[in-house]
């Protein structure tokens, strides 16, 4: 069976969970960020607090191991959306030789936002500890507040938004993702997209480029 395969990817705060749970929603698939596999892990999120605080990777073994569990999940058989992997080129090449299939079709969405866009995104984002949802203040506010839509559990800050922790995540991201979108650029499998607009825009934008890419017309029984 062929599979569809989204990658998003961006610098933090350009709205690569924001995005991807809505795809998730729309193409009936599920989104799975290796971010969010940590933080729900009791043992791993122990175990790798001070890198992840710190705006560090945890280690390439250990988050391959947690995608290939996750993707062994019924919901992810036919396809998924990931965000936040590969970070590296050691992840691209093992997801490359052993995850995907000639079959599959995958496309990487970069989401690009600048810099100052970063800090003010992430100076107002909540999210949900008990189910991964995310919110901001201002620009996605929970509908009671403080409290998550869907289970009602009260939103926390994310340790790692501090601003000395995302000039540390931001030169990281500059630093390791270059290789990976020149892998993706020569295998015509990248999408740029302009991430300073609307959630609803950018939405709208992914749909618009993965419709141009026929993305959208492979699986048309699970849209
Ligand atoms: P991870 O959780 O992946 O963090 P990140 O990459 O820094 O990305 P963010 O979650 O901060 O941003 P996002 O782009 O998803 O933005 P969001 O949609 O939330 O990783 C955390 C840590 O885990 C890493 O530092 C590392 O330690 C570890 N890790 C994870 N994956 C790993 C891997 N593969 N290898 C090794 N280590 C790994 O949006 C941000 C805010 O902006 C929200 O409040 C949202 O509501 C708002 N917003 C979104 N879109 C818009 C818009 N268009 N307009 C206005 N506001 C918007």
């Amino acid at each position: 069976m062929s599979r569809r395969i989204l990658f998003f990817f961006g610098p933090p705060a350009s709205g690569k969970g924001t995005q991807a749970e809505k795809l998730a929603e729309q193409l009936g698939l599920p989104a799975i960020s290796t971010g969010d596999l940590l933080r729900r892990n009791n043992q791993l999120a122990g175990e790798y607090k001070a890198a992840m605080n710190e705006g560090q990777l945890v280690a390439d073994e250990v988050i391959n191991d947690l995608l290939v569990n996750r993707l062994n999940q019924a919901d992810a058989q036919k396809g998924f959306i990931l965000d936040g992997y590969p970070r590296t080129k050691t992840q691209f090449e093992y997801f490359y030789n052993n995850i995907i299939k000639p079959e599959d079709k995958a496309c990487a969405i970069e989401i690009s936002v600048s810099e100052p866009e970063v800090y003010n995104r992430l100076a107002g984002r909540r999210f949900c500890p008990q189910c991964g949802a995310g919110y901001h203040l201002i620009y996605k506010p929970s509908q009671q507040l403080g409290l998550c839509d869907k289970c009602q559990t009260p939103l926390e800050q994310r340790p790692d938004d501090t601003e000395e922790i995302i000039k540390e995540r931001l030169g990281l991201y500059q630093r390791t993702m270059g290789p990976l979108v020149a892998l993706w650029w020569q295998m015509g499998e990248l999408v740029i997209i302009k991430g300073e607009k609307e959630i609803e825009q950018v939405n709208n934008d992914i749909l618009e480029s993965l419709e141009e890419d026929g993305f959208l017309k492979l699986k048309p029984e699970i849209i």
